[in-house]
């Protein structure tokens, strides 16, 4: 097999009239990130060795999207995919193989593209199409073939008669060329047909009159190749994306109790023996260790948490969170938040940016902001960490052991020492030295037969 590689053109300088967005089709995003991201990725992993994007509508977005994983030509009028691919033209040489790919097929396998490299390279043709099979072919064109059953053309769906529109299978706009069969032809393409546009399936027909070997062949799982034009089939193919992620994560032995809610990205990792409760969302870097217990009902993004965590209904996003810790329900857990082995945090806490240590226990309604908190540290219900003045955030720090009655105010900058305590409902202002009792609150006064005197 020749293994000199291929270059791709990707195609997604198209607006997706049929999305009804401001936004680029191709930028459109299904598990984690952008259609077009998906497709540029899964030919990198199958061995191109240049990618290149044609942008047009909305190209500064798509340019600034792809950033350098990609070469960017630019389609300034969108007159067809045929048209599209010419732009490409100066950066290909005469003996590259090209493959062509669109912006909007997002499930591509790298499996796929590299089996389907290999059937070009192998059949020795000019030109190979990926066709599929269909449920249901509308909007594709369709793959016409001889009473032989070899290729003859394709027919888009716009221009095809009704016997042609009855055929499913279907050209999945994924094709691979020898540059110097390519390009001849496609100078020859016109553009007379119900869209007016200079269509890149014509070149086959040319190829194929000219008797050049084409080698039009069927991927064996159409899902993979589907194109998505409208909303609908965005939300579709998210469906099939995260149930490829879930199907691969329990191959590996996590259970997910109930794979239609659960909404895992590609970039997830999860440790064996891992409880997934239903409803719940992973997204971007997470990385969840063995033995934990998540959700249900719970979000997190870009979020680490170490073996035999236990974690209800909570958010939580660019956050650490300790082995064997038990967080939530109704936590949330904003970034730049450490929490330790051990911990305990309860009903109602929102931490943000700070260090909770080993053993430490938040269990109720408590605001925690900007705190470098110790461990074995026992915090009341309804405590909350002072941490703006208006204008500066400040820091409070709360060392081991210290133990915060219920309803008291940290008014940052402030220290509370080790082993020392704060009374119920304090207000503190001031460092507690190590070892102390903090009260800082206003003494109770008694007036006695209040009620005799009211009446
Ligand atoms: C195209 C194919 C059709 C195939 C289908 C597979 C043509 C004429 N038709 O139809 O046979 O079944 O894909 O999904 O090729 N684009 C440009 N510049 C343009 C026009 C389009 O870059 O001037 C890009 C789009 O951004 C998109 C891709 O090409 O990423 C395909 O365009 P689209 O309009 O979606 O083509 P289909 O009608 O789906
Ligand atoms: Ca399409």
């Amino acid at each position: 097999m020749n293994t000199k590689g291929f270059s791709t053109i990707i195609l997604a300088a198209g607006k997706g009239t049929r999305m009804k967005s401001s936004l680029p089709k191709v930028l459109h995003r299904i598990g984690g990130k952008s259609m077009l991201q998906h497709v540029i990725d899964a030919a990198e992993d199958a061995g191109a060795t240049q990618n290149i994007v044609v942008v047009g509508f909305g190209r500064d977005k798509v340019e600034t999207a792809i950033g350098n994983t990609a070469r960017i030509v630019v389609q300034q009028e969108q007159l067809g995919t045929g048209h599209a691919v010419l732009q490409a033209e100066p950066l290909i040489t005469k003996n590259d193989t090209v493959m062509i790919l669109c912006g909007d097929t997002p499930l591509l396998t790298t499996k796929i593209l590299k089996n389907f490299y290999e059937s070009h390279i192998n059949t020795g043709a000019q030109a190979s199409v990926l066709t599929a099979v269909m449920p249901d072919p509308a909007g594709y064109g369709r793959i016409i073939r001889n009473f032989n059953g070899e290729f003859k053309k394709i027919v888009e769906h716009k221009d095809a008669s009704i016997s042609e529109k009855a055929i499913t299978e279907v050209n999945t706009g994924i094709y691979c060329f020898n540059a110097a069969s390519l390009f001849p032809a496609l100078h020859q393409v016109g553009h007379d047909n119900a869209q007016g546009e200079y269509y890149l399936p014509d070149v086959l027909e040319i190829l194929q009159k000219e008797n050049e070997k084409i080698n039009a062949i069927a991927a064996d799982n159409y899902e993979s190749t589907l194109g998505i034009n409208s909303r609908e089939q965005l939300a579709h193919a998210e469906k099939i994306l995260h149930h490829r992620k879930n199907h691969q994560l329990m191959n590996s032995g996590v259970t997910i109790m109930d794979p239609d809610t659960t909404y895992i990205d590609s970039t997830v990792v999860i440790g064996q023996d891992t409880v997934i409760y239903p409803s719940t969302w992973l997204q971007g870097n997470c990385i969840i260790g063995a033995n934990c217990e998540i959700g249900p009902c719970s979000r997190f993004s870009d979020t680490i948490i170490k073996d035999g965590a236990i974690i209800s209904f909570t958010y939580a996003h660019d956050c650490e969170i300790g082995a064997n810790a038990t967080v939530g329900p109704y936590v949330h857990l904003r970034p730049h938040t450490k929490i330790a082995a051990n911990v305990h945090i309860g009903n109602f806490v929102e931490v943000k940016n700070s260090n909770v240590g080993t053993g430490t226990k938040l269990p109720h309604l408590s605001y925690i902001g900007d705190s470098d908190i110790g461990s074995g540290v026992n915090m009341g219900c309804g405590c909350i960490t002072v941490n703006y003045d208006g204008k500066n955030k400040h820091r409070t720090t709360i060392e081991d052991n210290a133990f915060i009655g219920c309803n008291s105010n940290m008014v940052a900058p402030v220290k509370i020492g080790k082993n020392s305590y704060v009374g119920a409902g304090s207000t503190i202002t001031k460092d507690v030295p190590d070892g102390s009792l903090a009260v800082g609150r206003a003494r109770q006064t008694n007036i006695e037969k209040w009620h005799d005197k009211r009446n």
